[in-house]
């Protein structure tokens, strides 16, 4: 036997432990390798080594050598059965089905808080006799200015930051072309709308995005009056927040509506005081004014009604129009504008209708 090397015991030995480790196919041809290898394998050393023996050791050497072959070849062979076996079973595993595992939850999408909104605005105009109408984003000068008695080169078109395309044509900057266009198109009067969807304004800060949404409102009969307006939007702002809301209308301008008035309601988060609830302070959503403004209006101008064709000796006719984005702010408690638009599903989650 070849001085300081393993005798065919102690290797086989050696061999069942290394095959007992073994526990896939890679390890497997590792081994087989590492034994039966015809180059570089321990059994071919083992036969080599043959030459160093001393004569008279060489059948008892051999014999060993002949033994050791026969329990490397068995234990490969019954390795490799082993590891099919335990193959089988992993796939057999796989396949079962657990019936007493729990289900996988879908996973429910929510509504996005402006169209919660959107749609309990509308439920509450419908209730109020009102319909809904809608009208194309991409709009004409006629119908987002000129009807709706902008003069050309009047600066109260620059109060509204218009998106102009190519053609001429322009992307609606507020709902109102939506009244010249029902207007246009009666086949009856009285006329009770409301007209939601999205506007465009070239505008971009903390509560302005480029793209936002509005709801308006337009009732033409005749005798309606600013008590009418006031009335209205009292009543739907109560239903839409709560009945203590406070409700206050202040003088403005547009050139489409006279006399014309902005509507504010008391700031819910501090409830009108103007102070934070949180350990004092001022309130930092209403800026401790206590009141938000939600939406424009006013009595529809007589130029307005006499360009669509109804007689405004006869019928007089009101119309507002909310930032839809801002209700939904005010609901949630959403501080920036954008929050509503990154579409982030941990703002989105928590959105119950
Ligand atoms: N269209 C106006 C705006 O977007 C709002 C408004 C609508 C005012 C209807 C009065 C009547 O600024």
């Amino acid at each position: 036997m070849p001085s300081g090397a393993a005798s065919p015991a102690e290797l086989t030995a050696r061999f069942a432990a290394e095959a007992a480790a073994v526990s896939d196919r890679l390890g497997y041809e590792g081994l087989r390798l590492a034994w039966t290898g015809r180059k570089k394998g321990i059994l071919r050393a083992m036969l080599a080594g043959m030459k160093d023996v001393a004569p008279q050791d060489r059948r008892e050497y051999g014999q060993a050598v002949n033994e050791l072959k026969r329990a490397v070849e068995t234990g490969l062979e019954a390795l490799a059965q082993r590891l099919a076996e335990e193959e089988k079973a992993a796939a057999r595993r796989a396949a079962t089905l657990d019936v007493t595992l729990p289900g996988r939850r879908p996973a429910l999408g929510s509504l996005h808080p402006v169209t919660v909104v959107n749609r309990d605005i509308e439920a509450i105009f419908a209730e109020m006799g009102y319909s809904v109408a809608e009208g194309p984003e991409v709009e004409d000068d006629y119908h987002n200015f000129e009807a709706l008695n902008f003069p050309h080169d009047h600066p109260a078109r620059d109060t509204q930051d218009t998106f102009f395309l190519n053609s001429g044509a322009l992307l609606r900057t507020h709902t109102s072309p939506v009244q010249i266009r029902t207007m246009l198109a009666r086949t009856e009067l009285p006329i009770r709308i409301i007209c939601p969807g999205k506007v465009y304004r070239n505008d971009n800060d903390l509560r302005h995005s480029p793209m936002f949404h509005q709801i308006e409102g337009l009732a033409v009969a005749e005798g309606i009056t600013v008590g009418d307006l006031k009335g209205t939007l009292e009543a739907f702002i109560h239903r839409l927040f709560s009945a203590d809301t406070g409700v206050r209308l202040r003088p403005s301008f547009f050139p489409f509506t006279e006399p014309s008035a902005e509507v504010d309601i008391t700031c819910p988060f501090c409830g009108g005081s103007g102070a934070s609830l949180q350990g004092g302070g001022a309130c930092g959503v209403c800026s401790a004014t206590g009141w938000m403004e939600i939406l424009g209006c006013g009595m529809v101008d007589p130029r307005v009604l006499a360009e669509c064709g109804i007689d405004p000796d006869i019928y007089t006719g009101f119309a507002f129009g909310l930032g839809v984005d801002r209700v939904a702010m005010i609901r949630y408690g959403i501080p920036n504008i954008r929050m509503l638009f990154e579409n982030d599903e941990r703002l989105l989650r928590q959105v119950q209708p």
